[in-house]
């Protein structure tokens, strides 16, 4: 391997490897607004400039590939003085926002200015402002703050497929905008918002919700779909503010799409059912687990019953239940459901070419390793169903069959049931799952489940234990 010398350290490369990155693997900070290790290369901020022996002026770290014998160095005084004046420049247009910004604690911009910008600015001139246009849904838009460093421009054309992001008019006045104005149309915009070293792009969903530094973090998956994008939930007391993309190049590289992203509000829905509820004629009530499961266990005790299983819980629930249910449900058909049109791994293909698959649930190729059949539609004669599913699985039409929930509903969707016996959505428990590359990822509880809802071996412990006053189901 070829070596080159970094602030007196000799240090191995790849060839083509760029400064930026054999100085980052190293743990010697240059610092960059531009450059993103998912996006191409354009050299534009000239904040990762770094002075190099045998070469007359400073050359971009980002853009320079490291060569044999290259002599570095990236905390030299002419190093420095350049960092200074790139943050005095890009400053001078900057409003004083820190206080009110949603960027605020993990903003690029803000952390660098501390780190390696000057305390005092010489321009006296007045500050450059605009008028914001919507940007859509996702995305809030304050150019004050931009920095020009293009990457959203980038983004769209090469990640999102979709040039919508532009500059317009030139030298002071550029301004960051989409094509005529019109809101974003990708499904990936909530990128934007990381991507964006500063507050210019935010995400509208989190906007003056939450200061960052008050989040915990817990790396987990996503469950949208097959894919099984690495995230990491932001939480506060037991309040989950955000998803933001976990690096995983195998995977998804830097990003989420914005089905992914938002998919977590449900888990707060005020419509979600969080207690034991019975139904009658719609209207649901809340009950003790007892009268739940002696009204379930009625209701299952028949000769023809359909069991459901969603295809969104993990490899773990799916075992359980591959023990439990042959046990008490010997009769029992039991199925896989998760996404209309999608029974089987054959028909889960690539839905945008980015991210997205067509299953919209998390564990369908771990299902089908389970062993478990997909749903063919009911059989004549059904007298009963029970669904079980982690709050992702698309409920097929019951067809009006007395059903029973097990795990994640809300009011809306379990109308038609008997009762419902609330477990625990992918957020609130930890498991496995398997996505569309056969790849097993773990997902990781980052809040308590809410009201009464249960784990779903708790549930069939309860279940097991509970004397019915109906006899053995
Ligand atoms: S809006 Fe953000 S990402 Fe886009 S050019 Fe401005 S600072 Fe860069
Ligand atoms: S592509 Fe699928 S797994 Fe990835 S963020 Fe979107 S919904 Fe989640
Ligand atoms: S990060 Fe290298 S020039 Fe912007």
């Amino acid at each position: 391997m070829p070596k080159c010398i970094i602030d007196g350290r000799e240090v191995e490369f790849k060839p083509g490897e760029k400064i930026i990155e054999v100085a980052k693997r190293v743990g010697s900070v240059i610092p960059y607004f531009c450059y993103h290790p998912g996006l191409t290369v354009v050299a534009q901020c000239r904040m990762c400039a770094v002075e190099i022996e045998k070469m007359p002026k400073l050359q971009t770290a980002c853009s320079t590939p490291a060569t044999e014998g290259m002599v570095i160095h990236t905390k030299s005084p002419k190093t420095l003085q350049n960092q200074k004046a790139t943050m005095e420049f890009l400053l001078i247009n900057h409003p004083l926002d820190c206080p009110i910004c949603d960027k605020s604690g993990e903003c690029d911009l803000q952390d660098y200015s501390f780190d390696h910008g000057d305390a005092y600015s010489r321009y006296t001139e007045e500050r450059r402002t605009y008028l914001d246009l919507d940007m859509g849904p996702v995305i809030k838009k304050n150019m004050n703050r931009c920095i020009h460093c293009t990457r959203c421009i980038r983004f769209g054309s090469e990640i999102a497929g979709i040039h919508e992001m532009v500059a317009v008019k030139r030298g002071n006045y550029t301004e960051i905008t989409t094509i005529d104005g019109l809101p974003l149309q990708t499904g990936y915009a909530g990128n934007y918002a990381d991507i964006c070293p500063t507050g210019s792009l935010g995400l509208k969903d989190f906007r003056f919700k939450k200061r960052v530094w008050f989040l915990k973090k817990t790396p987990s998956v996503c469950e949208g779909c097959s894919t099984g994008c690495n995230l990491e939930i932001h939480q506060e007391d037991n309040v989950i503010y955000r998803c933001v993309p976990r690096e995983n190049l195998e995977i998804n590289r830097y990003w989420l799409c914005d089905e992914g992203r938002f998919n977590f509000n449900y888990l707060h829905d005020k419509d979600r059912i969080i207690h034991p509820t019975l139904f009658q004629d719609g209207a649901g009530q809340v009950s003790e687990w007892k009268e739940a499961f002696n009204l379930s266990k009625k209701t299952l005790a028949v000769q023809k019953t359909v069991i459901l299983v969603g295809s969104d819980l993990t490899q773990e629930e799916g075992r359980l239940l591959q023990q439990f249910l042959p046990e008490h449900f010997p009769k029992a058909d039991v199925y896989h459901f998760g996404t209309p049109g999608i029974s089987s791994s054959a028909q889960d293909d690539s839905e945008d070419q980015i991210l997205k698959r067509k299953s919209k649930t998390s564990n369908l190729h771990g299902f089908e390793k389970l062993g478990f059949k997909s749903f063919p539609g009911f059989p004549k004669g059904c007298q009963a169903v029970l669904v079980i599913r982690g709050g992702r699985a698309i409920l097929p039409d019951l067809k009006g069959i007395p059903a029973v929930g097990l795990g994640v509903f809300s009011q809306s969707q379990a109308s038609s049931f008997v009762a419902v016996l609330p477990g625990t959505a992918f957020a609130e428990k930890d498991g496995t799952v398997m996505n569309y590359q056969g790849v097993e990822q773990k997902l990781r509880q980052a809040i308590l489940p809410p009201g009464q809802c249960k784990v779903l071996s708790e549930i069939l412990m309860m279940w097991t234990h509970q004397k019915s006053s109906f006899g053995a189901a």
